[in-house]
């Protein structure tokens, strides 16, 4: 589509600011901050959405107006005015490249902890638990209400005094919306009670911030306008909330959100991932806009740019927020009007970016290794000052991406693979039917290494005399893994591999022991199909909680299933062998804990899931004939310079990546495919 038809691409006003697309990255906290500020990370990485085109980057996620919401997760201190320079800075980069910039302002509420920061007193509308932060709040007394109202207005000013185009409140699982919502909101006073009551904080919020601000300084609201649930906010009274802030007159636009946030298993339904429907909310938002007749933000799975354009064709939304697709490519825009759509890297919904920071990480892209990372790794590759030549065993995750990024660096590549198909363990992975988005990670990895003109050779086990006949400069092992068994006493040859069931190599049995000491989601993955499968199955880890190396935006889908088809999880425990009686088997279990502890299961099938041991023959071989011995100089990796010592007379570089170093996950496989490549 040209883009002067192309609706996304059709400028849009919102008072005096003029965007220049329909696409924006609504507010996320990637926990990038320092120090609660928004310093050279946090600002390369919004300005990088910006040189992709962005018309509006929302920053922050859920910037702090007030000392005792103390961040939940690496959140900004709006409180502080020592953001306001960070923020300049910040919002300058992002205005060179006609980026507008906003940010989301809040008190989280209960959704935090107390035990953070100045470990001040949790607060809410009424005492009412947040199960997903543990914190038991506070009833906010009327000094309290008070101080926040100074909060967001002082907060608010700051934002202006910053430069910023605007701000949000964020009003779904916080303080604002905490007053909204009778599920949290038992108040018998007059903020409780009648919607005019719990709408009474809202009114003081933004009476104050007006004040501060002045009426010309654009202000929105991300708010629920349903909380779909029983006991909380009714589609009707958020429908009547949005309407009565439309009329006001006092804000500037409504960003839609529909669901509520307490538990993961609710978080993910307003967040969905990988396996669920896309766009599940859109056209709630759209009903949002037709009621009110007034600018509507919208964002909730809409990864592709197909879906974005029908939101905004459909007259369902003024701006679509596109959040993770910008994580996974923050040049969306830049390669739609180049007529490059097909070129996007698409989110493939792992949502192992969210899950990251529920885990006390920080959010990075589980296939695009430079987002976060802009101070030392390239969205965009230079060439090479030197054309090599490079060649790459193993099309996995690794061995593709190190392909892919030698060739854009201009380097001459080759990909030799001993399977039939690309993609080593994430094909494996997308077996799961829920999970096979995952396949895009190596579809557009194919798709560009065919733009690039980089043969991919299949059914080749390289041997190290094939190698050295195509006279590279480098050579790239990344061979990956094979499984390896638990540690047992006794019945290794009577296990089955978690990749077996993945595979559909082999058919899971009808009373199932599948033990987990890996921790991710291959162990899930395959207990997901074998309970989906109707066979009976108990999950035993030796974890305090199953699958740690796992999130709980990524929990909540295994663990629906394994209620639903009533998997028995067992945790604190370990298989320590298995032993044969006719044709069942035995599985003897014990634990950490108490030494004594035994426990026997009877099952047909013992799957076991405990990561891989690299596949490594090929570099062993290689390793006398390289000129640096397969060594790399991990100093000069992370600070400049040449990687490969040279160590011997040899006649190439030898590199070992991904798993075929040792056991890891994709984003590592991924990010070590990405850093050596540019170093070549
Ligand atoms: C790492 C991460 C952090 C987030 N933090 C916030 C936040 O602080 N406030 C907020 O309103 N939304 C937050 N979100 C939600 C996003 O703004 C957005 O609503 C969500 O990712 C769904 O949109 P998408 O499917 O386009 O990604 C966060 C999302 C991610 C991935
Ligand atoms: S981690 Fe997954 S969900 Fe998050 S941006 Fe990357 S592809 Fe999308």
């Amino acid at each position: 589509m040209p883009s002067h038809d192309d609706p996304l691409l059709q400028p849009y006003q919102l008072k005096h600011l003029r965007l220049k697309n329909r696409i924006m990255s609504t507010s996320h906290e990637p926990a990038y901050s320092e120090d609660g500020m928004p310093k050279q990370r946090y600002r390369l990485y919004h300005t990088e959405k910006a040189k992709g085109g962005i018309a509006l980057t929302m920053t922050a996620g859920s910037a702090v107006v007030s000392r005792e919401s103390p961040p939940a997760f690496g959140n900004l201190h709006a409180y502080n005015d020592e953001i306001v320079p960070w923020l300049r800075e910040l919002t300058d980069d992002c205005h060179e490249h006609g980026a507008a910039v906003m940010i989301q302002l809040t008190h989280l509420g209960r959704r935090t902890s107390w035990n953070k920061a100045d470990w001040l007193p949790v607060i809410s509308a009424s005492p009412i638990r947040e199960p997903a932060h543990r914190a038991f709040p506070k009833e906010a007394e009327d000094w309290d209400i008070e101080r926040i109202i100074m909060d967001y207005a002082s907060a608010a000013q700051r934002m202006q005094a910053a430069g910023l185009d605007g701000i949000e409140f964020e009003a779904y699982g916080h303080l604002m919306d905490g007053f909204w919502s009778p599920a949290t909101n038992k108040r018998e006073d007059e903020y409780g009670g009648s919607l005019d009551n719990r709408l009474r904080f809202t009114w003081s919020v933004i009476d104050a911030v007006r004040k501060a601000v002045g009426p010309d300084f654009i202000v929105g609201i991300r708010m629920v306008a349903d909380e779909d649930w029983e006991q909380g906010l009714s589609k009707q009274e958020g429908m009547e909330i949005a309407r009565r802030i439309a009329a006001s007159g006092k804000f500037d636009f409504l960003n839609i959100i529909r669901g509520h946030i307490d538990t993961d298993a609710a978080l993910n339904e307003v967040i969905p991932i990988q396996g669920m429907r896309s766009s599940p909310h859109l056209d709630f938002a759209g009903d949002v806009r037709e009621a009110t007749k007034f600018p509507v933000f919208h964002a909730a799975r809409i990864a592709d740019v197909a879906t974005a354009r029908h939101a905004v064709a459909e007259g369902k939304l003024d701006m679509v927020g596109m959040t993770r697709a910008h994580i996974a490519d923050p040049h969306i825009v830049r390669k739609i009007i180049a007529g490059e759509e097909h070129r996007i890297r698409p989110c493939v919904g792992a949502t192992y970016c969210l899950d990251r920071i529920y885990e006390g990480g920080e959010a990075l892209c589980i296939h695009n290794a430079a987002t976060g990372r802009e101070i030392s790794m390239p969205h965009v590759i230079s060439k090479a000052s030197q054309s090599k030549s490079v060649v790459v065993v193993g099309a996995g995750p690794a061995g593709l991406e190190v392909a892919r990024v030698a060739a854009e660096a201009g380097h001459r590549v080759e990909i030799l693979e001993a399977a039939d198909k690309a993609g080593g363990q994430v094909m494996l992975a997308s077996k799961n039917p829920r999970r096979k988005e995952m396949i895009g990670i190596v579809d557009w990895r194919l798709a560009e290494l065919e733009r690039l003109g980089v043969p991919l050779q299949y059914n080749i086990w390289a041997e190290a005399n094939d190698i050295i006949s195509l006279d590279p400069d480098i050579v790239v092992i990344a061979t990956g893994g094979l499984p390896q068994n638990p540690p047992l006493s006794a019945g290794d040859d009577l296990v089955t591999l978690s990749w077996d069931i993945l595979a559909g190599s082999v058919k899971p049995g009808e009373n199932v022991l599948l033990y987990d000491d890996n921790g991710g989601h291959q162990g899930m993955s395959a207990a997901e199909v074998i309970a989906q499968g109707g066979s009976k199955l108990e999950l035993v880890s030796p974890e305090r909680f199953f699958a740690p190396e796992m999130g709980g935006m990524n929990h909540v889908p295994y663990m629906r299933v394994f209620q639903q088809q009533g998997v028995r999880v067992t945790i604190n425990t370990r298989l320590l062998s298995v032993k044969r009686l006719g044709n069942q088997l035995i599985a003897i279990l014990g634990s950490d804990y108490a030494p004594d502890y035994r426990e026997e299961r009877t099952v047909d099938q013992v799957v076991v899931e405990h990561g891989t041991l690299p596949i490594d023959d090929l570099y062993r071989e290689l390793k006398p004939l390289s000129r640096n011995g397969g060594a790399v100089d991990y100093d000069r990796l992370v600070n400049g310079g040449a990687i490969f010592p040279v160590r011997s007379e040899g006649q190439f570089d030898l590199l070992r990546i991904g798993d075929a170093v040792h056991a890891r996950n994709i984003h590592a496989a991924i990010y070590d495919g990405l850093r050596y490549a540019t170093r070549f």
